[in-house]
């Protein structure tokens, strides 16, 4: 029997959680068993909660409470905690996913006390360092013993940055941190957009609720920090959408990232006051996932600055203006089905207008065959020592 601590924090951490537990409960709980950990980077109930409740992920066995922080506070204070639970637990590996300040913490906390790191979402860059996420990426690639990256590209990324083929790496000996192992192993993502698409539809009470027009709306959502944390920025991007909504006499819903809401609170942008008197223009609490799957079903448009939804986007072979100016998802983009427009109000225009003359899109198998996660639990059994 393999231990696997695995960490979890952020939103969309929580959900990917879901589909390796959910593979680890049913199909390999003979071989391996995880001990959770939630940091408590998110800890709004539409933040963290309702995940664990709609996607039956278990209560986690340590909750830490970090809470919001500066960048600095909050990764020490985790560093410091995990460090704790892994000398209590004493993990066959430490499980990190993704980009967030959990994943930092967890990828070196393990790391420094010689604890084999499992990455799951390697080897993705944006290319642009002044991301958070940037740095903590590839902090946890470098620290890790098992890599699984869910692109090609995601492996060339890691291949430039030194890391050998998984063959080069076998012959060399067995995985470590110095002879890492990575593999191209599809998405996680991917197996949770098929495994609930079917009790999303049953979400549908949503749509009357907010007084959602199902067969005409923009989904979006916008979190990014160079896209919040300047007013003058979020509003110029919040213009554009209404100036759409307004022109096309198309729904925008916007279900709001409590980043987001504060900064909308505790400004008095002329701009930004003016959205609520476009009745289309509908802002929402965060919604859980199986709604979110509703709404990027129906969506006519999605635009979004969410690494996270500009994939669902894909999946639901919806066209996606994204809301950034580059992005690590570079297989959606050079699909033709992904636009990058950054936060430049002409170019979302722009690019929305590509799209409503687009009938055909091609969206090719780029993600897997929804079984990821049955092939990183069978990988872990076979690699890890
Ligand atoms: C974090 C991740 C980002 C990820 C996003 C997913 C880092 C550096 N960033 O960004 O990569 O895309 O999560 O959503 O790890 N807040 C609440 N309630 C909550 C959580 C947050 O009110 O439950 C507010 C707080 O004001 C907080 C702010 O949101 O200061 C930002 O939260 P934080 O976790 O620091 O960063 P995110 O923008 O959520
Ligand atoms: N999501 C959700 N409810 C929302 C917004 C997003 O369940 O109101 C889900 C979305 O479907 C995706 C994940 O959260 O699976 C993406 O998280 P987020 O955008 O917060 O972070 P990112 O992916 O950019 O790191």
């Amino acid at each position: 029997m393999k231990k696997l601590l695995t960490i979890i924090g952020a939103r969309p951490q929580i959900i990917k959680s879901a589909a390796l537990n959910r593979a680890i409960r049913t199909n390999f709980s003979n071989q391996l068993v995880e001990v959770l950990v939630h940091t408590g980077q998110h800890y709004d109930y539409s933040m963290s909660d309702v995940f664990f409740e709609e996607m039956g992920i278990p209560k986690p066995d340590y909750q830490l409470e970090i809470g919001s922080e500066r960048h600095g506070k909050q990764t020490g204070k985790m560093l410091d905690e995990i460090e704790r639970v892994i000398q209590i637990e004493k993990p066959d590996s430490v499980v990190v996913y993704g980009d967030t300040n959990s994943t930092l913490a967890g990828a070196l906390a393990a790391a420094k006390i010689h604890v084999p790191v499992i990455h799951i979402e390697a080897g993705l860059r944006s290319f642009n360092k002044r991301m958070p996420e940037e740095l903590n990426r590839i902090t946890a690639d470098h620290a890790s013993t098992l890599l699984y990256a869910p692109t090609k590209s995601g492996i060339r990324n890691l291949e430039k940055e030194g890391f050998l083929s998984v063959e080069e790496a076998i012959k060399k000996g067995s995985a470590n941190i110095d002879n890492p192992y990575v593999f191209h192993c599809g998405d996680l993502m991917y197996d949770n957009t098929l495994f609930y698409s079917a009790e999303a539809d049953k979400r549908e009470s949503l749509f009357s609720k907010h007084g959602i027009d199902k067969k005409n709306f923009i989904l979006s959502t916008i979190h990014r920090p160079q896209n919040t944390d300047d007013i003058h920025v979020l509003s110029r991007i919040l213009t554009a959408l209404n100036e759409i909504s307004i022109n096309d006499q198309i729904e925008i819903v916007l279900p709001l990232h409590p980043r987001t809401a504060s900064m909308i609170s505790r400004s008095d942008n002329a701009e930004i006051k003016k959205l609520s008197a476009n009745p289309l223009f509908k802002i929402i609490e965060p919604v859980g996932f199986l709604e979110m799957l509703l709404l990027e079903k129906n969506a006519k448009l999605i635009m979004t600055d969410s690494g996270g939804v500009q994939k669902e986007a894909f999946f639901m072979q919806k066209p996606c203006v994204i809301l950034r100016p580059e992005t690590e998802w570079a297989e959606i983009v050079e699909s033709g089905c992904a636009l990058l427009a950054g936060s430049d109000p002409k170019k979302i225009r722009d690019r929305y207008d590509y799209f409503k003359q687009q009938s055909r899109l091609e969206f090719p198998s780029i993600f897997g065959d929804g079984n990821a996660a049955e092939f990183i639990c069978e990988s872990i059994i076979e690699h890890l020592n």
